[in-house]
């Protein structure tokens, strides 16, 4: 139904990179890319890690939506800047933004409390 994929930086193990988080069609609007990103989250934060890096076109209201809700539910500041214009692709290409959160520093409580 849906899945999320990245990599921690080797050259800072404290970051870890979201890569892609996708939920298929029929499954959006529930709350499931954000249980995905908690239930990782709660995982890396407590082996060290304490930034979420990603990357998101500047059209994607969903993805926009999700990372800022993450930030919220985890009590940690967003720090959004322009990473490639689209000039920089050798294709027609959206803008990438590098959204920053973090430090994430309390394990976020699955159960809202
Ligand atoms: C982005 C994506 C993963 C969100 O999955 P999801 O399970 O529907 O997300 P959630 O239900 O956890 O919703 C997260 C937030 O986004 C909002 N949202 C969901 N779909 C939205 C849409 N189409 N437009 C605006 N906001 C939307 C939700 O209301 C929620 O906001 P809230 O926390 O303020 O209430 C999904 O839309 C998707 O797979 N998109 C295609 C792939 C993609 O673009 N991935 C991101 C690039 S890395």
């Amino acid at each position: 139904m849906g899945f999320v994929i990245g990599y921690r930086r080797p050259d800072a193990p404290d970051t870890a990179l979201v890569w892609q988080v996708a939920v298929d069609d029929a499954q959006r609007g529930r709350g499931l890319a954000g249980k995905l990103l908690d239930a990782l989250f709660n995982r890396l934060v407590a082996d060290g890690v304490r930034y979420l890096d990603t990357t998101i076109t500047p059209d994607n209201e969903a993805s926009i939506r999700l990372f800022g809700s993450f930030a919220k539910r985890w009590n940690a500041p967003l720090e959004r800047s322009e990473l490639f214009a689209a000039s920089d692709f050798p294709d027609e290409h959206e803008p990438e933004d590098l959204f920053r959160i973090g430090p994430l520093v309390r394990a976020h409580d699955e159960t809202g409390r």
